[in-house]
């Protein structure tokens, strides 16, 4: 049967280093209470570039690394909740910058989910043969949609880019997929709200607060070991697979607490758990591509390891992929 290989994976981040140090000088926290609570050190922050700079990036070092020309590309798909725009999408701007002429570009938003809903469309699309291969990004500048002034969520986001360039394939690829949606928990993790204003009604036109990151950080954490482990465990269960038979797994990069609650639950030793969040906090979509680019970047990873790709995000949504690399 046919499957979807991740052929080849990169990433883009802005060159700015923000510390948990710096954040104390303008919020009411300090490094010590941020790494204990969560696990991140430091984080990359946007000096100018859009969300579109650092998708771009990312396309053109995954294209690269495979070898492909960019008019063989037959789909585009970004995850973002952080646009450049409303219109056009982001993977439309990646196809004019790469010049991918002959793909089919959009762009998916399920938050931090987001590279894991947007790598399934893509294998559905290739399963069923209607492309042949996809460029699939996650990319954020979650610094536009942060409020600097409140401690309880400036301190746990960055910006980054992170994808994957995947094909048809006879032998290895995705095996197994969950992805779940909450909507009835959706108020626990919003942002970019925009209000109705226009000019035959009297809604006011601001933006704040509610145009921040809103979130409800105990919600969150308690719905994220719930599903995360629930997703984990009914992709192993569905595979056959046992916790030992893999090789990596790679989570989304929120919190460490959270990936120490899903190691001790799925029974998958802890580490096997990649994690980067200590120098790029969470990136949202970006966060898994750009965790699977660090690892398959140092040569960690070998062709015919099982690896689970998983995470969650406002929506609230999550996502699962085994994969046999
Ligand atoms: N620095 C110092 N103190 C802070 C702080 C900061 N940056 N942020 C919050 N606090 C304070 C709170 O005001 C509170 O003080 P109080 O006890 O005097 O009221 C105290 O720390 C505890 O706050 P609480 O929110 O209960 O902390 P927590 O242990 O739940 O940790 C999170 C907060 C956000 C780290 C945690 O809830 C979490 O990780 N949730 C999941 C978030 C997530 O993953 N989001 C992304 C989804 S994709």
């Amino acid at each position: 049967m046919k499957t979807t290989k991740i052929v080849s994976t990169g990433a883009c981040v802005p060159e700015q280093i923000i510390t948990n140090d710096d954040l104390a000088k303008i919020v009411d926290t300090s490094d010590e209470w941020i790494v204990q609570r969560t696990g991140i050190r430091q984080r990359r922050i946007s000096g100018g570039e859009n969300t579109s700079v650092l998708a771009i990036g990312t396309a053109r070092m995954v294209l690269e690394r495979a070898q492909v020309e960019p008019k063989d590309v037959d789909l585009i798909i970004v995850a973002s909740v952080t646009p450049d725009y409303g219109t056009p999408s982001l993977a439309c701007m990646v196809q004019k910058e790469i010049g991918a002429e002959n793909a089919v570009a959009f762009d998916v938003v399920a938050a931090c989910s987001g590279f894991m809903f947007g790598l399934s469309v893509a294998d559905k699309y290739i399963k069923t043969g209607l492309y042949r291969n996809a460029i699939v990004i996650g990319a954020e500048t979650l610094s536009k949609i942060i409020n600097w002034e409140d401690r309880a969520t400036c301190v746990l986001f960055g910006d980054g880019a992170g994808g994957a360039y995947v094909e048809a394939s006879e032998d290895s690829g995705i095996m197994q997929e969950d992805l779940g949606s909450k909507g009835e928990l959706w108020e626990i993790l919003t942002e970019g709200y925009t209000s109705p204003a226009n000019a035959f009604n009297d809604v006011k036109p601001g933006v704040a607060p509610d145009y921040y990151v809103n979130m409800d950080g105990r919600s969150v954490f308690k719905f994220a070991t719930k599903m995360v482990v629930k997703s984990v465990n009914r992709v192993l269960e569905q595979a056959g697979v046992t916790p030992e038979e893999i090789a990596f797994v790679v989570p989304h990069q929120a919190n460490v607490r959270i990936i120490d609650v899903v190691a001790h639950k799925s029974g998958i030793p802890r580490e096997k758990f990649y994690t980067n969040m200590d120098h790029y906090g969470n990136t949202s979509s970006a966060s898994i591509p750009m965790a699977l680019n660090e690892l398959n970047s140092k040569g960690l990873i070998k062709r015919g390891d099982k690896v689970i790709l998983t995470g969650f995000g406002g929506g609230m949504t999550w996502g699962t992929m085994l994969i046999t690399w």
